[in-house]
């Protein structure tokens, strides 16, 4: 399957069931945030390389046939518990980038660091933490995931994903 029927996918799991307005702002959000990083796909695992990540840059892979955001904070950023992790002294945070509120694709704002949902307005914070007052009722979930030097395997229970669990 090429890049573009994989994005034309997920554009149509975006836009399913919201209303129009909401469907072409989500679908400019996507556009905005899609930023893939090089991964490799097998028997349902995303190997993706983390050595090429900007500070304050998100970047979105596919897993599972979702889309899943990684972020490496911005130095001096303080560290969330039960999101963040950290790589050689930087913190890093996953997420997959589905709104809890009604399932609309979140867009990233590199300005502010922080995600909003275009369908009705919910915002969650860089470490994918809902802001209270706004629709989403929880953070977005984090996927199994295992660090092995700079390379993040998605689908795989490490001790990082185990240690965000426990927090
Ligand atoms: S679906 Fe995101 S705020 Fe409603």
């Amino acid at each position: 399957m090429s890049d573009n029927v994989k994005r034309r996918d997920f554009l149509g799991m975006a836009l399913g069931g919201v209303a129009a307005v909401g469907a072409v702002a989500s679908l400019y959000a996507v556009k905005r945030t899609w930023d893939p990083l090089p991964s490799v796909v097998s028997a349902g695992f995303t190997t993706v390389d983390l050595s090429g990540l900007q500070e304050g840059h998100l970047s979105t892979v596919e897993w599972r046939g979702k889309p899943v955001y990684i972020l490496k904070k911005q130095s001096g950023s303080q560290k969330v518990e039960g999101r963040d992790f950290e790589i050689n002294g930087a913190l890093y945070t996953v997420g997959i980038q589905i709104c809890t509120h009604l399932g609309c694709i979140p867009g990233f704002d590199e300005k502010t660091q922080g995600f909003l949902c275009a369908c009705h307005g919910g915002r969650f914070n860089a470490s994918g933490v809902n802001q209270p007052g706004t629709p989403p009722p929880r953070p977005m979930e984090i996927p199994p995931f295992k660090i092995d030097g700079m390379k993040m395997v998605l689908g795989e229970e490490g001790a990082e994903y185990q240690a965000l669990k426990k927090a």
